[in-house]
């Protein structure tokens, strides 16, 4: 119960209590694994990985998202992720920088000086349209707002449904709670307005024309896209201007960053690599705030995870959230040091986890870090975001970790 109201409160205390490896019993001879060691996410994400499914906990997301890549499992995954991953390939993502840049430049355009705004909303705007018109040829910023109401409810009642056994994995459960019928019909109304009504983005001209999906089948491919490639971006912005807003030095160090590479322009997507700072800031917010806060697996055979013995039908969490507070690896987690990510680095690859590991990596890693540095650099180089005078954001974790309710910003076009 209390993992379920308060999640990372929970895990927290109990790595405290016990340590990095910590079993915990629930139903009948049933144990969930909360594992936070660098070398746990590497045996279970990557050198066992042929042992592992995504876990029970996953089963009210995919009776939202059916069988798209995120929640399917053998021959349909592979088919699918045959499909979308060239879309993703480095040398083609670069292609999308243009679109990122002007709709992102569009958006801080429209900006009032010096007013507050819900920074979270204005991102998820943001990175929405993005996705929309960069993989489905669609503009969707009108569509932010409905569209964050109807995540908000689902994500409530996909972690309430997580313990109800077989009923959470039924679309038709959600189907009939009040409110989420609702938010369910506003995203499949959504996806069919984006797969007729499209000017041809080059992801969906590709899974359409591939012929190997059925009508379902892209259907639920399409949501998967727009949800995953949206949702968790516009909370890694939200968190980088809030921790910029309470660290001026590392701000300016930014905007100095950008001003001396850009020299007045517009960013460019072979700018990326000339603003490693910028970059680090993106993957300290990550740190300290990964989207996808915990990865979960089911075991399918009994296995040894360095050192842990889990029974067959164990569920095994590696949390990104607690990897990235593991203090061997991360003196002083809860500081802001972006210096972190600048250089040379001895830590382990499987320290830092903020799009997973193995096969199951995020397909949209190179897409999503191109964007996020794309839309900080372009918002710097002419604005300003400011947390309103004593304003607190608290955390909520549900399937993703984001600021929970609008974190009001001021915005100031700099001189
Ligand atoms: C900062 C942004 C993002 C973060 C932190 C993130 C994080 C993740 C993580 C951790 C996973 C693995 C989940 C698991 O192993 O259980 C994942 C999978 C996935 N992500 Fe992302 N993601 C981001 C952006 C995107 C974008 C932009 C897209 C698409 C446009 C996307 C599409 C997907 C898909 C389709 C999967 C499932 C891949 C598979 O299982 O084959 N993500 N993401």
């Amino acid at each position: 119960m209390r993992m379920a109201r308060d999640p990372l409160g929970t895990y927290g205390a109990l790595g405290r209590r016990y340590g990095d490896a910590v079993r915990v019993p629930f139903g009948v001879g049933r144990a969930l694994y909360v594992l936070s060691r660098p070398e746990y996410a590497e045996h279970v994400l990557v050198a066992n990985q042929a042992n592992y499914v995504k876990a029970f906990t996953y089963r009210p997301l995919r009776a939202v998202l059916g069988e798209g890549l995120l929640t399917s499992e053998g021959e349909t995954w592979r088919r699918h992720r045959r499909v979308v991953q060239p879309v993703f390939a480095q040398r083609h993502v670069v292609g999308f920088g243009p679109q990122i840049v002007e709709t992102a430049a569009a958006a801080v355009a429209r900006w009032p000086d010096g007013v507050l705004l819900d920074a979270a909303g204005e991102l998820r705007r943001m990175t929405l349209d993005i996705v929309g018109r960069a993989l489905f040829g669609s503009a969707l910023a009108g569509e932010a707002e409905r569209t964050g109401r109807s995540l908000e409810l689902l994500q409530r009642g996909a972690v309430a449904g997580t313990f109800l056994p077989g009923a959470a994995a039924k679309r038709g459960v959600y189907q009939r709670v009040p409110g989420l019928g609702g938010a369910l019909g506003q995203l499949d109304g959504l996806v069919q307005r984006v797969i007729k009504g499209s000017s041809g983005g080059e992801l969906l001209q590709l899974l359409k024309e591939r012929g190997e999906f059925s009508e379902a089948e892209l259907h639920d491919e399409v949501l998967t896209l727009l949800l995953a490639g949206h949702e968790t971006t516009a909370a890694s912005l939200a968190w980088t201007f809030v921790l910029l807003s309470r660290y001026p030095a590392a701000r300016e160090r930014l905007e100095q960053e950008v001003d001396e590479v850009l020299g007045g322009r517009e960013p460019r997507a072979e700018d990326v690599d000339r603003l490693p700072w910028t970059k680090a800031v993106l993957e300290e917010a990550m740190r300290i705030y990964p989207p996808a806060w915990t990865i979960e697996r089911d075991a399918l055979e009994e296995d040894d995870i360095a050192g842990v013995r889990v029974p067959a039908g164990s569920t095994i969490a590696v949390p990104p959230y607690l990897l990235h507070r593991n203090v061997e690896v991360w003196p002083n987690p809860e500081g802001f040091q972006p210096e972190r990510f600048m250089g040379e680095t001895e830590r382990s690859r499987y320290a830092y986890l903020p799009f997973g590991g193995g096969r199951r990596i995020c397909v949209g890693a190179g897409f999503a870090m191109l964007e996020a540095v794309l839309v900080l650099a372009t918002v710097s180089r002419t604005h300003r975001l400011d947390l309103a005078p004593g304003i607190k954001v608290p955390m909520r974790a549900e399937i993703t970790l984001r600021p929970a309710g609008p974190v009001p910003m001021r915005v100031t076009r700099r001189a």
